[in-house]
């Protein structure tokens, strides 16, 4: 029985389809198990990782875990996660992290990540850590102005950066789920190339057959827009680094490992744009 958390989101819902289609035996915790769009197949516990006398019967019976946290509590869910698993007898836990954690990188999001990493180190069960940069689902976030206003605002100026699918990540991590030799490895992940945000703006434009205005703007205005939509100040500011890090060239590098790892090439974001066009329209 493998336990995937986050099953409800992004990545979790694409491993728990690929796990499914492998035939595995799948459990996945959700916090509010009556949100619906699990699979029937699927075993659903509700607990929430926040509070460990709820993890028990989720990692109950269970060999592996997919472990997928979010923000700023990273560090207490994973620890919670990692003690109620190490009592249950879990041998392997592929956890979610973020491409600079581990790599020596000051960001806030890879420092969070880091203490979730570390919480499995140190729980003395095996682990992998799928490592990747931006999700091309981001791009989720410019549905709203593209079609009020026909253009998307960014901070991330003319940088380039290699977004990912997120089917990739899923991949990558039910390998390590699935097939042996991943214990005790580390996988950074990006997409095929780099692009601008402007050119992904262009590519979208393409599928809708619209033009979209793609307009620079500074990192206070990108907070204040953030914060509008109801984001935490916090976690702008922590998005807001990674910008600066793109602006500056410093994150257009492609890695090689979903190639390495799955055998097959990463999706490109023109595909990503075709299965979600109906976002954008
Ligand atoms: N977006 C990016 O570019 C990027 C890049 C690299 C890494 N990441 C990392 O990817 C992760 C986000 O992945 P995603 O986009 O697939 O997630 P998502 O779509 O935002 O979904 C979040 C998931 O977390 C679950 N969750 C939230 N709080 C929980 C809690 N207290 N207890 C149990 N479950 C909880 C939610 O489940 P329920 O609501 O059903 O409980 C949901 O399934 C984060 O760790 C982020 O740092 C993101």
């Amino acid at each position: 029985m493998i336990l995937v958390t986050g099953a409800t989101g992004t990545v979790g819902r694409e491993v728990v389809g690929q796990l499914l289609g492998m035939g595995q035996g799948v459990r996945a915790l959700t916090r509010d198990p009556s949100k619906g769009g699990i699979d029937s197949k699927v075993e659903v516990i509700p607990g929430d990782l926040m509070k460990p006398d709820t993890l028990g019967k989720a990692v109950d019976g269970v060999e592996k875990i997919f472990s997928l946290a979010t923000g700023a509590q990273i560090p207490a869910q994973e620890k919670n996660l990692a003690q109620a698993a190490k009592k249950a007898g879990v041998r392997h836990v592929v956890k979610l992290s973020v491409l600079g954690a581990g790599m020596g990188s000051k960001g806030t999001i890879p420092s969070w990540h880091e203490a979730g990493e570390r919480a499995y180190q140190e729980s003395g069960i095996a682990w992998t850590f799928i490592r990747p940069g931006s999700f091309m689902s981001n791009a989720r976030s410019w549905a709203a102005t593209i079609k009020s206003q026909g253009a998307v605002f960014s901070a991330f100026g003319d940088g380039r950066f290699p977004p990912i699918h997120p089917r990739d990540i899923a991949s990558v991590a039910v390998k390590a789920l699935t097939s042996p030799g991943h214990e005790g490895k580390a996988y950074p992940l990006t997409g095929p190339e780099a692009l601008s945000v402007g050119q992904q703006v262009q590519i979208i434009s393409e599928a809708i057959g619209k033009p979209i205005r793609y307009v620079p703007v500074t990192d206070e205005a990108a907070k204040d827009g953030m914060v509008k939509s109801g984001m935490p100040a916090f976690y702008a500011d922590a998005l807001l680094q990674l910008a600066g890090a793109v602006r500056a060239g410093g994150a257009a590098q492609v890695l090689p490992t979903v190639e390495q790892v799955t055998g097959r090439k990463g999706l490109t974001f023109t595909e990503w744009v075709r299965e979600n066009v109906a976002v954008f329209r």
